[in-house]
């Protein structure tokens, strides 16, 4: 139907495909798309040249993470509006869901195909939107709710793995670098080619397309424009009308986003900085009270070695007498002389009755530390005369205390 090659008398009018608005919506886009892909591509592709140089040009890694994350929180920003605006489209002014895939585009798209393989002999005749701009469309949708999912997971580790498995986060990384090649990849093949090879397409800067430049890329949408179809209402008192409905749930829906984008930046701080190594600050240590089982412990009568567990990283060697052992020594001892109370009776919470039972303790807590004698509960009682109830003589103390000493060794 269009005849492209015969002069068109219109070639100078004009129609306005994208108001300011739309425009500055596109190049924040624009902008914040080419740095996430930069920012982004040097991090996932770190080991080769290029990256390192790159990343060493803007600063380091940490300045490269910086920018990326401002880049993806002007991206949220953007996304935001565009939500906002979108209903405003839809509801107030009622104009048509021309992004909409319908069943004609993949005709249209099969149409293309034939006639770029030559077996058709035109073009197809497109709208508003032609199938090649909804797929853009529609895949930059959804690269950015899977960047932003993802994206979110990789920010606040922590959070998400309160809500799914921990292998989410690994799995989250690797499908944001996916879709981030797949994303930039699509750009320079997609839109490098249909707005910028196929036929060099301005309107994004301009706003405008001439009347030819409309013949050959959207004649149905030139056609109604013609017919003098409005794309939007038009009635002023109508559009007010939706306007005082609108407003209000707008501005609620704008403070729940931008809950949302805070709640994204500030969620916890693992992703964003490095927290500082804190030194100064006492750290707990847990040190357990338990018999530590020894891996060289042989039966016999010379002096053996022993490491103690100790607060401080080098252990302590001692030399000390190995051979008393719980089930040679201290079981019996304690049976002898305890029994009455911690095996038959649990005075105290202590139950003396077998190794096992003895290492955890007593009502208080455990109350031998292999080890350390003077530092078991136990000994403290008995020497301070704590443990008014019965005394052992100063032989079995002394043996105990060499037991615990050793390491509190069960055989
Ligand atoms: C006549 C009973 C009696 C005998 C015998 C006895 N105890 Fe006790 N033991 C108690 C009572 C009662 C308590 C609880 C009151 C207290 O803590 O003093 C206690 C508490 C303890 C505690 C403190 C437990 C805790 O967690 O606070 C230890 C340790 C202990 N006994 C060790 C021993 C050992 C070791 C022997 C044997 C050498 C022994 N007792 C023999 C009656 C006895």
């Amino acid at each position: 139907m269009a005849n492209i090659t015969t002069p068109q008398p219109a070639e100078e009018r004009t129609y306005e495909r994208f108001p300011l608005a739309r425009r500055i919506e596109h190049l924040t886009m624009l902008l914040s798309f080419t740095t996430l892909g930069l920012t982004g591509l040097v991090q996932k592709f770190a080991l080769s040249p290029t990256s390192q140089f790159l990343v060493s040009v803007l600063g380091g890694v940490e300045t490269v993470r910086s920018i990326h994350h401002v880049a993806a929180i002007i991206l949220m920003f953007g996304t935001m509006y565009h939500i906002i605006l979108l209903g405003y489209n839809l509801y107030v002014l009622r104009m048509r869901m021309t992004m909409l895939p319908v069943f004609q585009d993949a005709l249209d798209a099969l149409q293309a195909l034939l006639y770029n393989i030559g077996l058709r002999k035109s073009r197809p005749q497109m709208g508003r939107f032609t199938f090649e701009e909804k797929a853009e469309y529609w895949a930059f949708v959804w690269g950015t709710v899977v960047m932003g999912v993802t994206g979110f997971m990789m920010w606040n580790p922590i959070t998400s793995a309160k809500f799914l498995p921990g292998e989410f986060i690994p799995a989250a990384k690797a499908a944001h670098g996916g879709e981030a090649v797949l994303a930039v990849l699509a750009i320079i093949l997609w839109h490098m080619y249909g707005v910028h090879i196929k036929f060099f397409n301005k309107a994004m800067w301009t706003g405008k397309l001439t009347e030819t430049e409309m013949l050959h890329e959207h004649p149905l949408e030139l056609a109604e424009i013609k017919a003098g179809i409005p794309d939007r209402e038009l009635d002023p008192i109508k559009i007010r009308q939706r306007q005082r409905k609108f407003f209000p749930v707008a501005s609620i829906l704008t403070l729940i986003m931008l809950a949302g984008i805070f709640g994204f930046i500030n969620a916890e701080e693992t992703a964003l900085t490095t927290i500082p190594p804190q030194d100064d600050q006492p750290v707990e240590v847990y040190i357990r009270w338990t018999a530590t089982p020894r891996t060289t412990s042989t039966p016999t009568a010379g002096p053996t070695l022993a490491v103690t567990p100790t607060t401080t990283s080098t252990p302590i060697v001692i030399l000390i007498s190995a051979d008393i052992t719980w089930d040679g020594n201290i079981g019996p001892l304690f049976q002898q002389n305890c029994g009455e109370c911690h095996i038959d009776d649990d005075k105290g919470g202590l139950n003396l009755s077998t190794y096992a039972d003895a290492m955890k303790g007593g009502g208080n807590g455990a109350v031998f530390m292999a080890g350390d004698a003077a530092k078991s509960q136990m000994i403290i009682k008995f020497e301070s005369g704590d443990h008014t109830d019965f005394t052992l003589s100063p032989q079995d103390l002394a043996l105990v205390k060499a037991w615990l000493d050793a390491g509190a060794l069960e055989k």
